[in-house]
């Protein structure tokens, strides 16, 4: 195992800026915004780190080829890390994936197999494969995995030598939760219990939200109703359950509307140039309704620093972007 993970040794990932940013700071008047600029990852997400992570684990296995059933950001950091790595990458995806994402795939050498109506019956023949080549095949979760978790952790670490000083706050999307369960270890790493992490979900992709209010339970949403898709997942890892209900950190849940995320991709636009998809834009969101500074007044913390994770995404482009302008007003 790697102990000392700088993926950008392997070309992998890298490592990304953190930028203050003056317009977003203004909807939180007494805290200073800075972006943890993830969208600036080889393949425009995050999920480039741990997932990076876990195909090198996979080589150093002995494995030759690594198979994902996630045609969105994680099927393309497993595609791109393969072909970084020199192994084989095969990605089955349902036959409903829009061709934007499958050319993606492609570019990176992925072998693309479109099977199944929906995802589960992708990810079962996805499995199905790994099955009948598992001497040489190994999957990679998109977000259930702690060898992910710990490549999603490096950005914390990352932060703490690009901020003069520990953030109050940390505010982040979460679908499955790997992110989020990265950062906790990242915190961990540090001992920066005291920041507040704030997740944030659409309504209609709140399995986080749902986890929170089940006494301690895990909790599976009956469907996903957002265009967040990205963000659609029917439960939280179970790891989260434990670190919600029984651990010193402190997580909160804001959920923000589908029409206040396409709204914040055109202010992201606007305030940094900078093009992200919704499951991105969910989190700057909250802070552009003002919903994480009235959060941080709740708790009694005066000012501070906050780090938004801007963690990218590649289902956005020219034509996507004009149907979500007719969506807003
Ligand atoms: C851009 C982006 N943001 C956030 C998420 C949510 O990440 P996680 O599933 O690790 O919570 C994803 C997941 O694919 C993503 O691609």
């Amino acid at each position: 195992m790697h102990d000392d993970f700088d993926l950008s040794v392997y070309k992998i990932a890298v490592e990304t800026p953190l930028i203050e940013s003056l317009p977003i700071s203004k909807h939180t008047p007494n805290f200073d915004v800075y972006l943890k600029l993830e969208n600036t990852q080889p393949c425009g997400s995050f999920k480039q780190r741990g997932i990076g992570l876990r195909c090198l684990k996979a080589k150093d296995d002995g494995y030759t080829k690594v198979i994902s059933s996630s045609g969105g950001n994680a099927g393309l950091a497993v595609a791109r890390s393969a072909r970084v790595l020199g192994l084989k990458s095969t990605v089955v995806v349902p036959l409903t994936t829009n061709q934007h994402a499958i050319s993606l795939l492609i570019e990176q050498q992925a072998e693309v197999i479109r099977h199944g109506p929906v995802w589960d019956k992708a990810h079962e023949y996805a499995l199905k494969l790994v099955e009948d080549e598992k001497s040489t095949s190994c999957y990679i979760h998109a977000f259930d995995d702690p060898v992910v978790w710990e490549g999603h952790s490096s950005m914390i670490l990352e932060i703490s030598k690009q901020l003069p000083r520990q953030p109050k706050a940390i505010v982040l999307s979460c679908g499955g939760g790997g992110l989020l369960i990265g950062v906790l270890e990242g915190l961990k790493k540090l001992n920066w219990y005291s920041t507040e992490v704030i997740v944030v979900e659409t309504h209609g992709a709140s399995s986080f939200n749902l986890m929170t209010k089940s006494g301690g339970e895990r909790a599976r949403l009956e469907k996903i109703t957002s265009r967040a898709t990205t963000l659609g997942a029917l439960e939280v890892a179970p790891r989260l359950v434990d670190d919600f209900w029984h651990s010193q950190f402190r997580i909160s849940s804001l959920l923000v509307s589908d029409e206040e995320s396409i709204q914040a991709i055109f202010n992201i636009v606007n305030d940094h140039r900078m093009l992200v998809e919704m499951s991105c834009s969910a989190s700057i969101a909250a802070i552009y309704n003002g919903s994480v500074d009235e959060l941080l007044k709740s708790k009694n913390i005066p000012s501070g620093d906050i780090v938004a994770i801007l963690c990218g995404g590649s289902g956005i482009n020219m034509n996507i972007l004009d149907e979500f302008k007719s969506l807003i007003h």
